[in-house]
């Protein structure tokens, strides 16, 4: 159960830090990281960030991200990145469905299903992004929201697939705001994103995957999420782009 999956740290840069920036990032906590164990680490960067990132990062023990892909093997798709261009770049992990992409560029359940489907048959773990607005929270609906978000991602996805999924909870209202959920809220609805999996496969399967908390995580509050049972770690934006405050993240999923 939760003592058999890995937490995992993930930073979300988000349209932050050019390849310079990313390399003086890489530079100043490989090193402090070496060693650490108990926890994976991840940093999703923007694409023109990856070059750098996969020769900063070479040989170290923290795996690249993105924090968007497209569907299709290639084509007319003008400003899109396909599965194995990122696999170019030795990408392991790729946010799909993150609320701000739903919010500003009209990803829909659709879309986000063929993402996840196009990146597990690229070998890319997909992190699934799923959570309510403050209205859905207000009018009660948060459990029936991720619900139906983690059902039309995970649509068609083979049962042996499902556990190399990454689903990350993250509250609309609690991103970027410094108002993250209580622990124990998140847990709940962690919880209830489980039994969606069980329901979807079987407990044994749902047991496996990884389900981070995401929205206004950082040094201070991180204890507090990863001592809830259902939660394997966290999906981090802001704090997550300055060195020291990342190292204390994954720091703190290590013990
Ligand atoms: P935040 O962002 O940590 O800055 O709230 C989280 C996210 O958007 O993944």
């Amino acid at each position: 159960m939760a003592q058999t999956r890995t937490p995992i740290i993930a930073g979300n840069w988000k349209m932050y830090k050019t390849g310079a920036e990313a390399r003086e990032f890489a530079a100043a906590v490989r090193q402090q990281l070496q060693g650490v164990a108990g926890v994976e680490m991840v940093v999703c960067a923007p694409f023109t960030a990856l070059a750098a990132l996969q020769e900063t990062l070479a040989g170290s023990n923290i795996a690249l991200g993105a924090q968007n892909v497209h569907f299709a093997e290639e084509g007319a798709y003008t400003g899109e990145i396909a599965p194995r261009m990122l696999s170019e770049f030795g990408v392991r992990f790729v946010i799909v469905g993150h609320s701000e992409r739903r919010a500003y560029f009209n990803e829909t359940d659709a879309m986000v299903n063929k993402k996840v489907q196009a990146a597990l048959q690229h070998g890319l773990v997909p992190i699934v992004c799923v959570g309510e607005d403050l209205a859905e929270r207000e009018a009660g609906q948060t459990f029936s929201i991720v619900e139906m978000q983690a059902r039309a991602a995970l649509a068609g996805v083979e049962a042996e697939q499902v556990a190399g999924v990454v689903i990350a909870y993250e509250p609309i209202w609690a991103i970027g705001t410094g108002k993250s959920s209580t622990a124990e809220d998140a847990n709940e609805v962690v919880r209830h994103i489980r039994k969606t999996i069980a329901e979807l496969y079987d407990q044994e399967t749902a047991n496996r995957v990884r389900i981070q908390y995401g929205g206004s995580v950082k040094p201070e509050n991180i204890e507090e999420f990863l001592a809830q049972p259902e939660i394997d770690g966290a999906l981090v934006g802001g704090a997550s782009l300055a060195p020291e405050s990342y190292v204390k993240l994954v720091r703190a999923a290590s013990r």
